[in-house]
């Protein structure tokens, strides 16, 4: 069960770890304002939730996370928090029904927010993961968003070119901005945190 002392004890940690990170993301200005305001409201907690998700997805989830490379020492106990609670968070895929390839290889949780182990929705925090070589859909939305990219992997923002964030590199996408991910040779691991 997700209210076992081990959960509850991953997901303070979590919390812990995010904050830290959040205060030293060398973003712009408004990135820094945004992962601030982040940071704020996770000194307030939410509700504990249980929910469940298809065993289809939890394998899948399991086959990116055994290939995933090692992270930076900076960023492992953050990783190591998120794969602690893995088995305790709803997995759900973002729809593509034209993209069998991409359909087959991703899979995202919420850890914190709506769908999260701790229920709120003033923040969301999820973790995504996808096979290598994929395209995450071009998408936008009104909340603000920081990612923490933990793999290598390329992001990009309007027609812009594709750029490198670099493990440990950090993403601002601002409100209503078209954005998407790409994995190249590894499987693409990345946190989210959206203020809404
Ligand atoms: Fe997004």
């Amino acid at each position: 069960m997700h209210d076992s002392d081990d959960v509850i004890e991953a997901l303070h940690y979590f919390r812990t770890q995010l904050r830290q990170l959040l205060t030293t993301t060398g973003l712009s200005d408004q990135g820094i304002k945004v992962a601030e305001d982040i940071q704020q409201r996770l000194m307030v907690q939410g509700v504990p939730s249980r929910p469940a998700s298809s065993a289809r997805l939890c394998a899948l989830r399991d086959e990116l996370i055994a290939t995933i490379p090692q992270v930076p020492p900076a960023f492992g106990s953050l990783v190591d928090a998120c794969f602690t609670l893995v088995d305790h968070l709803f997995w759900f895929q973002r729809s593509a029904p034209h993209r069998p390839d991409f359909m087959a290889g991703h899979v995202n949780a919420e850890i914190i927010g709506p769908r999260g182990l701790e229920v709120r929705d003033d923040i969301t925090i999820g973790i995504s993961l996808m096979r290598p070589g994929l395209i995450y859909p071009d998408h936008h939305h009104l909340p603000e968003e920081i990612y923490i990219v933990l793999s290598k992997g390329l992001w990009r923002q309007n027609d812009h070119p594709w750029w490198s964030p670099g493990i440990g590199g950090y993403v601002y996408n601002p409100s209503h901005i078209v954005h998407s991910m790409r994995a190249v040779d590894t499987p693409l691991l990345a946190l989210w945190c959206l203020k809404h």
